[in-house]
């Protein structure tokens, strides 16, 4: 049985695919440094799946911690999620980004190549494109000026990654552009679970749905789009789970060194799209205004979904009614989400 390392695998996207490579057969492995996510993520896997996954609390930079896990198990593939991902505190902290997103791909990498572990996939986003608004972004779109340390992180991590296969002809690495991941399990046992006040739309939408937060502020209304609010290719984190396990399956029988795949629906949803969704999947109003822009928001950005298609027969299968209705679920199911 092959054995993939899930590097991350206890955070929100890292959870749910841990769930699919499990359900496809493949033999799992965590590592984790709970610095964003909680140990209680890992007896949701085991009442989910019924198997109890070999978890590691260890930090992807410590490479002599990792190196354990390495020479505990015979790793066959990696996915690396493990990095921190808070857009703004990648302003107010830019060297922690730096070193925890880079040194860990570096580490991971390094380790690969020590123990003879051919393929990686690792999670890279939508913000590489930067702010051009030449949409829909294909995978042939050119790499843009990110508005943000974190952006800067994952632009820099690719080049680090084609670089490193370049070099290396026996690694093989497949680069996944998420779009703007969302929902949660149909079981409502795992989701997305931040500290803090969230800053993203589906997760501030599902408090104040809940009653945990008093009404959503919309960061404009006057954008060139239909309804003057920007649009985003939500997908959900189911869809974008089966996306890693047929890239885990495509860098088995591809002959390139590096791929690149978006993973998105390829469809636009405005805010108040979003907003009128989620009314319909808690079945009340959400209490709403519309505020300023926020800087650094581009009015629209969806993906090229043809590639994925074609190349490793990836296409999302639920709609924005499921996202919503799976992040409601979540949400009342764990209304102050999940405990320490
Ligand atoms: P998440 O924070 O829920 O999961 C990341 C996990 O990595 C957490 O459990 C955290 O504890 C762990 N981690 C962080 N640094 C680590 C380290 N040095 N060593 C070990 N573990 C470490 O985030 P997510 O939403 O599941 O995102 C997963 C990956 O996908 C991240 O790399 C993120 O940047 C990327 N991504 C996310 C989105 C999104 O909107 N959620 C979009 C594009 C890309
Ligand atoms: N929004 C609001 N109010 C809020 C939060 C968000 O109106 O309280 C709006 C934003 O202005 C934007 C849309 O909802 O128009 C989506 O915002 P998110 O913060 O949920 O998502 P982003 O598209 O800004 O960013 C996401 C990830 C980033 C990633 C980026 C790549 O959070 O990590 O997608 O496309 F880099």
């Amino acid at each position: 049985m092959s054995t993939v390392l899930v590097t991350g695998g206890n955070g929100y996207i890292g959870s749910h695919t841990v769930i699919a490579l499990h359900e496809s057969g493949y033999e799992v492995v965590i590592a984790d440094n709970l610095s964003n996510s909680k140990l209680e993520v890992q007896r949701r896997l085991e009442k989910i799946t019924g198997k109890s996954f070999k978890f590691y609390n260890v930090d992807c930079c410590d490479k002599e911690a990792l190196r354990q896990v390495f020479e505990e198990n015979k790793i066959d593939s990696v996915i690396h999620f493990a990095g921190l991902k808070a857009v703004g505190e990648s302003v107010r902290i830019p060297l922690d980004y730096y070193r925890n997103n880079i040194m860990s791909a570096i580490t991971v990498a390094e380790l690969m190549k020590e123990y003879g572990v051919g393929k990686l996939v690792f999670s890279s986003s939508a913000t590489v494109y930067g702010m051009s608004e030449d949409v829909p972004f294909t995978e042939e779109s050119p790499l843009g000026v990110c508005t943000n340390p974190y952006g800067w992180t994952k632009w820099m991590i690719e080049q680090i990654l084609r670089d490193f296969a370049s070099a290396n002809p026996e690694i093989k690495v497949c680069l996944l552009r998420y779009f703007n991941p969302v929902g949660a399990h149909e079981s409502g046992l795992i989701g997305e679970d931040p500290r803090g006040i969230p800053n993203n739309l589906f997760p501030y939408i599902s408090k104040v749905a809940g009653g945990t937060l008093e009404c959503l502020t919309v960061f404009g209304d006057d954008y060139n789009t239909p309804d003057g609010t920007c649009l985003r290719d939500y997908i959900h984190v189911c869809d974008l789970a089966d996306g890693h396990v047929k890239a885990i399956e495509y860098l088995a029988k591809t002959e390139e060194n590096v791929c690149v795949f978006n993973l998105g629906t390829g469809k636009g949803t405005s805010v108040k799209e979003a907003i009128a969704a989620f009314e319909k999947a808690c079945g009340h109003e959400i209490k709403h205004v519309f505020g300023a822009r926020r800087p650094g928001d581009i009015p629209v950005c969806y993906a090229s979904t043809e590639k994925a298609e074609r190349e490793l027969g990836f296409k999302a299968r639920f709609g924005i009614d499921e996202m919503c209705s799976s992040c409601w679920k979540w949400q009342t199911m764990n209304p102050d989400g999940l405990a320490d």
